[in-house]
């Protein structure tokens, strides 16, 4: 019998086939504090180990998806600390997340909020979701991945804007610019990334998994080692039984019926 973790600052729960995990620390604005941060982490890498689940859902509430890291617990921390301390590094433990995570992005997304919405692999924005990097306002500059993330996705001109200036972008903006894959009434934001989860989680996962792997190594790796890997990746999908379900299934004018192995 598996005992499920007792969560202080996140809510979890499963519809189908999809994990969604919500951020619950209203009264900070959903500030990412160690312990918010140890928790969605946990509760992802669970749904991650869990055939049951094939994709996951990150949100947070209505005001805020998440205002940023706790500013109030990182106030008098030495560099010494933030560089020995773990908490950054709960930032990269999303990368090593093999089944995709899709971002509901709510009211504001900001600083490490903002890092860790981008380091989810769709980000599906409420028409009142407010982007922003705004650490240059803290005397720092964004910490767990926004100088490059968000410079991959948006581009050099806004980057800049953004982590010099804090310039916010509205959803309709950060759509434009490529952020957030798209932009639904606010109150439709959840249902739509659970709805996108689902439609992901029903197709055949372990091609799910590989898919998200090659798309992630274009972020990495030279042009010719990323066509190298996806190449090793698409040849192993046929030792899976799905591949020969899936072909079959074509020609044999049928829906697949996926296995996951
Ligand atoms: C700690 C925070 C917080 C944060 C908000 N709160 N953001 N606490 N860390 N990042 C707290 C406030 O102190 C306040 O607590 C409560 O949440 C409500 O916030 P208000 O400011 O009263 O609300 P409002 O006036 O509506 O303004 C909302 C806001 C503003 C625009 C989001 O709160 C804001 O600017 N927050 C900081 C955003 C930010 O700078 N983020 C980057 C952080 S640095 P009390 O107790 O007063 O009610 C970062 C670096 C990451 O993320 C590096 C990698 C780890």
């Amino acid at each position: 019998m598996s005992i499920e973790p007792a969560y202080e600052n996140i809510l979890v729960r499963q519809e189908g086939r999809v994990g969604i995990v919500q951020i619950n620390r209203p009264k900070a604005m959903n500030a990412l504090n160690a312990p918010t941060m140890s928790e969605i982490m946990t509760a992802l890498e669970l749904f991650d180990a869990d055939s049951g689940v094939g994709a996951m859902t990150l949100t947070g509430d209505a005001r805020a998806f998440a205002a940023g890291a706790d500013i109030k617990q990182m106030a008098t921390s030495s560099a010494v600390e933030m560089l020995s301390s773990p908490f950054i590094g709960y930032w990269d433990r999303l990368r090593a997340i093999r089944k995709p995570v899709i971002a509901a992005v709510n009211g504001w997304c900001l600083g490490g909020g903002a890092e860790l919405a981008m380091a989810c692999d769709m980000i599906v924005a409420g028409e009142g979701a407010k982007f922003g990097q705004p650490e240059i306002n803290l005397g720092v500059i964004p910490g767990a991945g926004g100088t490059q993330r968000l410079t991959r996705a948006v581009g050099k001109a806004i980057a800049m804007e953004m982590v010099l200036n804090a310039r916010q972008l509205s959803a309709a903006e950060a759509a434009a610019f490529g952020l957030v894959n798209r932009v639904v009434p606010d109150e439709r934001c959840l249902a739509e990334a659970v709805r996108l989860a689902g439609e992901i989680a029903a197709r055949a996962p372990v091609a799910v998994r590989l898919a998200k792997e090659a798309v992630n190594a274009a972020f990495e790796t030279s042009l010719s080692e990323g066509v190298a890997l996806e190449r090793r990746l698409f040849s192993l999908l046929f030792s899976t039984r799905d591949q020969k379900e899936g072909m079959a299934a074509f020609i044999e004018k049928r829906p697949a019926d996926w296995q996951g192995h």
